[in-house]
């Protein structure tokens, strides 16, 4: 039999785009958990539609870049910079993101945010036409549509009005905030009811899952049922589908020769050192200047410790227009200066800060040889550098310092360290006693979250969805 034909709908394609000329592109590896997901997902005949992140004003430019990115099964949504702006940077970036993180409207331009809310808003709502357009004309009968996180919310409701028989499926990788702080968008209701537009709508956690039913109830008045939620007679199905890592990619990278060079050369140039590592976007919600202040607060009330432990932190660079995300550099940088100043010396500093993403194979020699990894989102859908962390950490049995407000913590709980990242005392003594813990009790704690990493990959969360996704519609079929 032949596989099932799987249309995966998100704003990010896994590559994208950099020009090199009139008609040539370069395609680079995208940043993110959703993309690291989708990766892992192989059992499908699998396309992506998405945005190659540039903007392509010219015909010759879009059929170049639609060929590149065909080899690759990727089809681009062409989005003009004004749509851009207004809708990625405004909407999804500075209202959405915020709130869903109970971070809140950004301080400083509150007013201008409410001001140019209906517009980005208006935005938001074409760029996700222009998705459903383009998901219609490569639709074939019997494909499943899978659609993607915040970005997409407007989408579900599209497509089924382009056509009621496509079966339309819709995943949030993001938490999904309390009742209370959904219903501050002026847009809650045509969100709520865009998605409801879906066969099928999940969450990485209970969590998230009850806090959208909660939703529909308080502002659409509708009721839940332990399924879903229902709307005059049609029943939206809505359940938890925490998502994992493909392990088995990570595991087998320990193996490659260029990974243990790379291996090698840490493990001299870090000799006599513990090393403490941190993996995450630039962005807000990862706690980094707390993950920093805590780390300054420990190195403050240890002074044996001063030249015996670094932090390794990757900051990949992301969403730079946006700018709450410009002020959050430059944050970093000072109070990264300043405690090296403090606490350096001639010849070694305490924080070795990157603004940069790393290659695979780089990433996966840091996972395997570091200490200590320092997870400190003061919000995250689920957090997927824990993961990975622990998948490359099956030789060294490394311990994980986990925030509990990552959708990780539900998972790999047992075998972190559960810290609240607002408190930095908390956090600085468990850099403590992650430091000083004994082998056994570390190999526990990995053993524990390894074992759950290897068990729920991003495979089986793949089509765990996919054919609930499925089932539904087959169940709705019979009883019409
Ligand atoms: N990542 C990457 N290159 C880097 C650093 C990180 O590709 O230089 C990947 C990392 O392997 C992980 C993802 O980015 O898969 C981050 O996912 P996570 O769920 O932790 O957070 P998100 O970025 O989605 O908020
Ligand atoms: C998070 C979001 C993804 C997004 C990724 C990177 O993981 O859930 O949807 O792709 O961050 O952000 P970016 O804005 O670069 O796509």
């Amino acid at each position: 039999t032949s596989k099932q034909r799987l249309l995966v709908v998100a704003n990010r394609l896994p590559v994208s785009a950099v020009r090199h000329g009139e008609d040539s592109w370069q395609l680079e590896m995208s940043v993110g958990g959703l993309v690291t997901a989708l990766l892992g997902v192989k059992e499908f005949d699998t396309r992506w539609i998405g945005w190659a992140g540039v903007n392509v004003p010219d015909e010759i430019g879009q059929k170049a870049l639609a060929k590149a990115l065909d080899e690759k099964r990727c089809i681009p949504v062409f989005l003009d910079e004004e749509v851009v702006h207004q809708y990625y940077n405004g909407y999804c970036n500075n209202i959405l993101w915020p709130l869903f993180h109970y971070i809140g409207l950004p301080q400083e331009d509150r007013l201008a945010t409410t001001r140019s809310f209906q517009s980005q808003f208006d935005a938001y709502k074409k760029a996700n036409q222009l998705f459903a357009d383009v998901v219609n004309e490569h639709y074939e009968e019997g494909d499943v549509v899978w659609c993607h996180d915040y970005h997409l919310m407007f989408l579900p409701k599209c497509l089924k009005e382009l056509n009621s028989k496509m079966k339309v499926g819709w995943f949030l990788h993001t938490p999904f905030p309390s009742s209370e702080i959904h219903r501050m968008l002026p847009s809650r209701l045509e969100l709520l009811r865009s998605v409801l537009a879906a066969d099928l709508v999940g969450f990485h956690t209970y969590d998230y899952a009850r806090h959208f039913v909660s939703a529909c109830t308080r502002i659409l008045g509708l009721e839940g049922t332990p399924e879903g939620v229902e709307d005059q007679g049609k029943l939206t199905r809505i359940a938890a589908f925490p998502v994992g890592i493909d392990s088995e990619r990570f595991i087998k990278a320990l193996e490659l020769p260029e990974v243990q060079d790379h291996m090698k050369v840490l493990k001299q140039r870090f000799a006599g050192r513990k090393v403490m590592l941190g993996v995450d976007r630039l962005d807000m919600i990862k706690g980094i200047p707390q993950k920093i202040l805590a780390f300054e607060k420990f190195l403050e009330e240890n002074p044996n410790w001063r030249n015996k432990v670094v932090l390794l932190q990757i900051a990949v660079p992301t969403r730079t227009d946006v700018p709450e995300y410009q002020k959050l550099t430059s944050q970093v940088h000072e109070i990264v200066g300043r405690i090296n100043g403090r606490f350096g010396s001639l010849t070694a500093v305490p924080i070795h800060h990157l603004d940069r993403s790393l290659d695979f194979h780089e990433l996966c020699a840091l996972y395997a040889v570091t200490d200590v990894a320092l997870v400190t989102s003061l919000r995250d859908g689920m957090n997927l550098v824990s993961y990975e962390y622990v998948a490359c950490q099956e030789s060294k049995k490394g311990v994980l310092i986990l925030s509990e407000f990552a959708g990780a913590a539900q998972s790999l709980g047992a075998g972190a360290i559960l810290v609240n990242p607002w408190n930095v005392t908390e956090v600085a003594s468990s850099i403590g006693y992650a430091l000083n813990m004994p082998a056994d009790e570390r190999e526990k704690r990995h053993h524990h979250n390894f074992k759950h990493v290897i068990s729920h990959t991003a495979q089986e969360w793949a089509s765990t969805f996919v054919s609930c996704e499925l089932n539904v519609t087959i169940v709705e079929a019979q009883l019409r």
